[in-house]
């Protein structure tokens, strides 16, 4: 299997890296080297650190050995699997399954790591809906168990089976559910979150406060407002106006704050800046 990445951020790096790690030879593609350079960088960490506790088949740079790093979409021509982990902007991502649905040869199938945006819509752009999927990996990627596999309206049996067995092979555990805005994931998880960034906003009380309530209180591993920082302020804000947009409801708005912190720039852990500083 040759698995194409689209995007070396936290979620497209970290799917590439366990794509290799599981045997596949894999081509990453960003729209800078130095996005590429960065990706890099954290996939050597995660591996050395993976080596050091026993927990790689191989060594680091063997892994890294099957990872091509590119700029050039026309890379990804050979691939059998290409998963898109781009900014969560719809138009966006049209426009690069446009271009990648001329690109990939015809029988290789195409996946959105999206968590929130119409697998359907993406699927229509790409103009191969049959072969088109959603695969919603965790953060972070090597470590999380679950990937969302999320089946658009004309997505057929045979790509959500390659898919399903692709992510086993990966180690991972797929679960099936249907393209509804935010799927199951993101549809309970982001509404919580967002409350939490409300319950800052109206003064409930102090970030280590309600972090702490819900850890100690809900036994959840981490606060739901450190989990906004590490998903990223702008990737939650975006998730919220989808939810918000395509289910109506208002309990889906998302909080004046969330959306004050992403125009001041504090996007959480990836900018340095977010409820917490780091
Ligand atoms: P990120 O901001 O860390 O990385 C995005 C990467 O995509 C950047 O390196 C950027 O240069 C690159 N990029 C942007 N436009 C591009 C284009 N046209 N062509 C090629 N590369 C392009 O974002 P992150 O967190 O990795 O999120 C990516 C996707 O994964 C989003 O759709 C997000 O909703 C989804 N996701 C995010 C999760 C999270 O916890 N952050 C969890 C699961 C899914």
């Amino acid at each position: 299997m040759k698995f194409g990445v689209i995007g070396a951020g936290q979620m497209g790096g970290g799917i590439a890296q366990v794509a290799a790690q599981s045997g596949f030879t894999v081509v990453v593609q960003d729209v800078k080297q130095e996005f590429l350079a960065r990706g890099q960088t954290v996939m050597e960490k995660s591996l050395t650190k993976l080596h050091e506790k026993g927990r790689l088949e191989g060594t680091p740079a063997e892994v890294m050995g099957r990872i091509q790093f590119t700029t050039s979409l026309q890379d990804m021509a050979e691939c059998d699997l290409v998963v898109e982990a781009i900014v969560e902007n719809e138009a966006v991502k049209a426009d690069l399954f446009r271009q990648l649905g001329q690109i990939v040869k015809p029988g290789g199938i195409l996946a959105s790591n999206t968590s929130s945006i119409p697998i359907t819509s993406l699927a229509t752009a790409s103009g191969r809906p049959e072969r088109f999927i959603g695969m919603h990996f965790m953060n972070p990627v090597p470590l999380m168990q679950l990937v969302e596999v999320i089946r658009g309206h004309q997505t057929s049996d045979e790509t959500a089976r390659i898919v399903t067995e692709t992510a086993q092979q990966m180690g991972k555990t797929p679960l099936p559910c249907n393209d509804f805005p935010g799927f199951v994931s993101n549809r309970i998880l982001m509404p919580m979150l967002n409350e939490a960034i409300q319950c800052v906003m109206e003064g409930v009380a102090e970030p280590e406060a309600i972090d702490g309530i819900m850890k100690l209180g809900m036994n959840h591993p981490m606060g739901p407002l450190t989990l906004a920082d590490f998903i990223g302020l702008d990737t939650c804000l975006a998730i919220m106006e989808v939810l918000h947009r395509g289910l109506g409801d208002d309990k889906y708005r998302p909080s004046p704050l969330l959306r004050k912190m992403v125009q001041a720039g504090q996007l959480g852990r990836k900018s340095g800046q977010g409820f917490y500083t780091y």
